[in-house]
């Protein structure tokens, strides 16, 4: 059996992505979740883990570095990358809206939308008819109208608390988000039958939670 190579996600979905391969019968170390350890290799299982941040998960697995991955479907949206979804894992749910300040309109000319996903927002107002520009932030989205350096964000919500806080409602609901399995193409032949495997002791464990 050749060993598998796994990026993670850092950061909040990390630890819902630990608990289902743990609750997949994968015996991973505490120093999992607790180390800063950027590659961690578990031999008994036959794994290797990458630490990534969830915007590169897709890349890493695109060059083949690592043979699968856990991303959001957001990530896979907005990077296309050249990889196969594999599976839903239902873990991480929330979804992309547009929200900015309650009971504004958006500027008539060129309305700013300020995101941390340029593709996924620029195709979705181009679909709406809508001429925007796109203002790339890497975070904190939410200050972007509160300053006015835009009239709307796209943005992910998940208990939709930092919207709440600071004072911004939702406009229009994109795209439901949850992350995914994802793998790369030649990983996907050449060691077909390791990753059938994960994927059958996953998809095991996602349906009995589905019960
Ligand atoms: C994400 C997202 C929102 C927030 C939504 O940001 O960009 O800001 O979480 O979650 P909520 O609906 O539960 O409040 P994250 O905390 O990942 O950090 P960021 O500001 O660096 O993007």
């Amino acid at each position: 059996m050749s060993m598998l190579t796994i990026a993670m996600p850092k950061g909040r979905i990390f630890e819902e992505a630990a608990d289902l391969l743990r609750q997949a019968g994968y015996q991973l170390p505490p120093e999992f979740d607790e180390s800063r350890k950027l590659i961690i290799e578990v031999p008994e299982e036959n794994l290797r883990f990458f630490l990534a941040k969830p915007m590169d998960v897709a890349t890493y697995v695109e060059y083949g570095v690592a043979d699968l991955g856990i991303a959001g479907k957001d990530v896979l949206l907005e990077e296309k990358r050249d990889v196969y979804e594999l599976l839903d894992l239902q873990i991480s749910p929330c979804y992309l809206a547009v929200a900015g300040l309650p009971n504004t309109s958006m500027s008539e000319v060129a309305p700013k939308i300020a995101t941390k996903y340029p593709n996924v927002a620029s195709t979705y107002f181009r679909e709406q008819g809508e001429q925007v520009e796109i203002i790339k932030l890497n975070g904190s989205i939410e200050l972007a109208p509160l300053i006015g350096l835009a009239d709307r964000i796209v943005d992910i919500v998940s208990t939709g608390r930092t919207l709440k806080e600071n004072g911004l409602v939702e406009y229009e609901t994109i795209v439901g988000i949850t992350s995914r399995l994802i793998v790369n193409p030649v990983s996907y032949r050449m060691k077909d039958r390791e990753i059938q495997t994960l994927v059958d002791r996953l998809t095991e464990i996602i349906s009995e939670k589905v019960v």
